[in-house]
């Protein structure tokens, strides 16, 4: 692949330096009137790894997530992305840097093709808009071939070719949560933020969807990933977060964070 970079300049704060983390999140609080949806996280992702939030639900997993991306808003904390604070940045301008997440398909989603959801994904941060069609025919021309071509790669990469022209209504569920994720990726991201994604999933792909994400993390993506199944976890993670009323409980291996008292007793309670 050509690599996080391909499309334009990138801000060279956002390069990860060897070692250091590709995703910070200092003491990140979330709050919805008075309920304490978040309440002081902190965790890093390095390039490379999976690391997998767990804990029962209305923990607050997902509202850290939405406040990773920008989607909801912070009430305290900091953000990094390489060693830029990202914190104050709308969800595109993150998504531009590089730090992006996948939602749930949309209407849209159904009744395009999966070759064209993957462009309009692609044309995201590409800024290719009308405008530019009429003012530099020739330029849009070669946007649109990189862009066709992008998708290709992404669609060879994960065995997709063949649905290039179904529609996004005709694809099974686990297709379709994996056209999701290539949305996130036709964009270069260098951390992909995930809400269970195995839901909709037939059991007998999660093996599949499970070995696509560690490749994708083996290119050196950090992924971050809230997941319930406790069994997909400990295939996908190679580090688990346990979240409970809005604070981090337990940090570890999978193995040994299961085995902790206080996380049996946060799923039992
Ligand atoms: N938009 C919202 N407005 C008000 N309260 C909310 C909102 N979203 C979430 N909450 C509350 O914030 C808390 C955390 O919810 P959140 O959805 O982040 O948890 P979660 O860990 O993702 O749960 P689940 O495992 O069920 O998905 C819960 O008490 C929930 O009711
Ligand atoms: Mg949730």
């Amino acid at each position: 692949m050509s690599g996080p970079m391909a499309l334009g300049a990138v801000d060279p704060q956002v390069v990860p330096t060897p070692g250091a983390p590709v995703l910070e999140a200092r003491d990140v609080a979330v709050g919805y009137g008075g309920v304490r949806a978040v309440d002081g996280v902190s965790l890093a992702v390095y390039p490379g790894e999976v690391v997998g939030i767990i804990g029962p639900n209305g923990a607050g997993k997902s509202s850290f997530l939405g406040a990773l991306g920008g989607q909801v808003k912070r009430s305290r904390g900091h953000i990094l992305l390489g060693s830029r604070d990202i914190s104050q940045l709308p969800p595109h301008e993150r998504a531009r840097l590089g730090l992006v997440r996948t939602f749930q398909t949309t209407s849209e989603f159904a009744r395009m093709t999966v070759f064209e959801n993957l462009v309009t994904a692609a044309e995201g941060d590409s800024g290719a808009s009308l405008k530019a069609v009429i003012l530099h025919p020739r330029r849009t021309h070669l946007r649109e071939q990189e862009l066709s071509e992008r998708a290709f790669g992404i669609m060879e990469r994960f065995e997709m070719t063949h649905t290039a022209d179904l529609y996004g209504r005709e694809l099974s569920g686990g297709q379709r949560r994996l056209v999701e994720i290539m949305r996130c990726l036709v964009r270069h991201p260098q951390v992909l933020l995930l809400d269970e994604p195995m839901v909709g999933v037939a059991p007998h792909l999660t093996g599949k969807l499970i070995d696509d994400l560690r490749g994708i993390a083996a290119d050196g993506l950090g992924i971050l990933v809230v997941e319930h199944a406790l069994e997909v976890v400990r295939r996908l993670c190679d580090r688990v977060v346990v979240m409970a009323f809005g604070k981090v409980i337990a940090a570890g291996e999978f193995e040994e964070v299961v085995a902790d008292p206080q996380v049996q007793a946060a799923y039992l309670s």
